[in-house]
Formats: C-alpha cells, structure tokens, sequence
C-alpha cells in the first residue's frame, strides 16, 4: 500500500478556490469579486505601461536564464527596500530577501520565527486575511487573535485591538496590516498606529507588518508611513512586501522580506539564517518580475509613470466604491454607504455566508463566504448586477 493512500481531501482555498469555481462556472454574467485583483474598465487585468516598457527593456537585452542569488537579484532587493523604507533610513540593519510574493514573504519569515522563537504565539487581527491563520499555523504556531473589527460601529474596535495588545505575553508575533486591511478595508488612523507602536514597544512585542497593497490606501508614501513609524521607535521586526498588485505582476511572484535589525552584525546572522531557509524550500527565486521592478523604480521617468499609474488605479477603486453604494441605494439598500468609507481592494460587506452563498449560486457573483467582495473588479459592464444581485440578498 502506497503512503500517498494516506491523504486526506483538504477542503477548497477560501480564496483562490472562489476563483477554480468561477472559472468553472458558464453564466456569461459571472462575477469573480474573491481574489484581490484589480481589472480595469473593460474587465481586464492591466498590464501597466511602465511594466510593458520595462519589460521590453529587460527583453530586448536578450540575456540567458540564469540562477539569481539565493537572496534575490541585488539590483531588486535594494530598490524595494528604499520603496519600503526611504533612503534616509540606516540600511546596514536591514536585511532585504527577494520572495516569492508576499506570501512567500510571510512564509519565509514564519519559518525564521520559528527557528528564533519556537514557544511564542502568533496574533492575527480577528477578522484577518484567511492565509495569514493557515501559514502561521502551517509554520508550526499556535495562531491566536486580536481584537480588530467592530462590526455595529462599523469600522475598527480600537480598545478591543489595544486591550489585545496590552495582554499579550511579551515575545509574542504580532501580524500587522500597514495599510487596506486584508479583508474589512478599515485602516488605523496616523494617531491609532502611534499608539500601537507604543504599545508594542512597552509590551515587547514582536510586529510582522504585512504590506500587499502599498499605494492603494491614501497613497505610496502614505501608506509607506506606517513601516517609517516602526523604524523611528526604533523597533526590530519584520516587513513582508509584494508587487503583484501595485506592479500588477501578480503571477511573476514579486515580494521581498525585510528584517529590520539591532545591527549589522544582527542583520549580517539574519540573512545567512534566511538564505538556509530559502536554499532548502525553493533555492533562489524568479528574475523576471525582479528584473522589471528594480528597471522601474531605478529610472526617474518610469517610476513617474508607474505611480501614476498606480494612483489612477486607487483613485478609480474609490469611485467604484460610490457607485456601488449608489447602485445598491438604487435597488432599495440603504444602509450600505460604509462601503465607500473602507479602502484598498476590499469590501466587508457585512453580508452572512448564507446571503455569499445565495450570491455566487443565485447570481454568479463570487465574493468570500465571510463577506468580503473585490471591489476593485467592478466595471461598467457588471456593476449593476453585482449591486442589484447584493439589494436582492438582503431583501
Ligand atoms: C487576496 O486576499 O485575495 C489576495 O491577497 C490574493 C491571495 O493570495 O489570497
């Protein structure tokens, strides 16, 4: 009897499962609003201009498909880290490894954690993106929670969060999101992250800052501002960083741990500890999107473009949040405006699995079962069913 016969069926990705489903649905008016991906106007993913041209750079070089360092292409590594952190910061301690997007950031990172601190829990906002849970807990964590969402007021129960904080064991990881809260699209002001930083500091806790959508909050420095507060309070942690959605590089695998050390000499172990842990997973990671970020952010004029490009896109999401409150008033829902209040790529929509369920089986509409729609693949071409089919759940 082979050992393979021991395997289980494990149940679907809550995410990326949504879109198996939804590729293999044949309505015609299908939406696919569960994964975090932006299409433009006509329904398309986007392939930006500064990437195209990037590419065709990169391209045009015609180079051979080397191995890459086992830490990433150099070029890539310091560009995302100023990107991450600005130019003024002390770089010698702060360890910059290629991933293979955020996830595989997060990956990479669980794993050293768990080398460093194999007894300490693992807090995720409660509700949180639904990988962060199973990564963590995969990486070998107990998986605990925070408080986060308020779901009456609205928007986040920041005494429920700091009293979380405040009880929580010294050492403990805590899972932060720096900007568009990954699913409820509630953010914490600039006053409410001083706060919590403090309160890291004072608690001895250990931040993992998860940053997927820098760019789609309030903007690219904006949203960066938060990662500077950690540095300023002089804080050791860990960054996770992707490109797959304000690159649009989404299946190039674009992501970048960063480690923010005591020193050099820290920042020096720490490296050499994730390139063991790299080395033994998947040995050195792709070149391309690497190849295609680091031409963009090194050229003034590209990089121009591409933010502004990545502003259009974050301007354009906001407005498809009015018009989906609007559509959805028009159909007889009144009390759904909060969806123009929440930011980034999602909406918590505050509707029950039973009325998701009712939207993808009824309706074609795929959002997560714990409520949360894509806002950001919404166009002309399907938001007024996508607002007529959510006013006919909650009817
Ligand atoms: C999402 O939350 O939809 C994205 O981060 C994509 C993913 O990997 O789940």
């Amino acid at each position: 009897m082979s050992l393979l016969q021991r395997a289980e069926l494990a149940p679907a990705d809550p995410i990326l499962g949504l879109t198996e489903a939804y590729n293999k649905d044949e309505r015609t008016d299908k939406v696919n609003l569960g994964v975090g991906v932006y299409l433009d106007e006509d329904g398309k993913l986007p392939l930006m201009a500064a990437v195209r041209e990037a590419q065709q750079r990169y391209l045009a070089k015609g180079l051979a498909h080397g191995y890459l360092p086992i830490d990433g292409l150099p070029a890539y590594r310091e560009a995302v880290r100023d990107l991450a952190f600005g130019t003024e910061v002390d770089s010698s301690r702060i360890v910059t490894v290629e991933a293979l997007g955020g996830t595989g950031a997060l990956r990479i990172g669980a794993d050293m954690l768990r080398q460093l601190a194999e007894e300490s829990t693992v807090l995720v906002s409660d509700p949180s993106w639904e990988n962060h849970r199973a990564l963590f807990t995969r990486a070998g964590f107990t998986v605990d929670s925070y408080r986060y969402y308020d779901q009456d007021a609205r928007g986040v129960d920041f005494d429920g969060t700091l009293a979380s904080l405040r009880a929580a064991e010294p050492g403990t990881v805590v899972v932060l999101h720096a900007c568009c809260h990954n699913p409820t699209g509630y953010d914490l002001t600039d006053e409410q992250w001083d706060r919590v930083v403090d309160l890291i500091a004072e608690r001895e806790l250990f931040p993992f800052i998860d940053m997927a959508y820098q760019g789609f909050g309030a903007g690219l420095e904006q949203d960066g501002a938060v990662v500077a507060k950690f540095v300023a309070k002089g804080l050791s942690f860990l960054l996770s960083t992707s490109y797959s959605k304000n690159f649009g590089l989404y299946g190039q695998r674009a992501g970048a741990l960063h480690a923010v050390c005591a020193d050099a000499d820290e920042a020096a172990r720490l490296l050499s500890q994730l390139k063991a842990i790299v080395r033994t997973n998947y040995s050195n990671p792709p070149a391309f999107g690497a190849h295609v970020v680091a031409t963009i952010l090194a050229d003034d004029a590209l990089r121009a473009q591409w933010a502004d490009e990545l502003e259009h896109m974050r301007v354009r999401i906001a407005t498809l949040r009015e018009q989906l409150v609007a559509g959805i008033e028009a159909a007889g829902v009144t009390d759904m405006g909060f969806i123009a209040q929440q930011r980034g790529m999602f909406s918590y929509s505050g509707l029950t699995t039973q009325q998701m369920v009712r939207l993808r089986d009824e309706y074609g509409i795929y959002g997560t079962n714990a409520g949360r729609l894509c806002v950001a693949a919404l166009n002309d071409g399907n938001l007024a069913h996508v607002a007529a089919a959510i006013a006919a759940v909650r009817a």
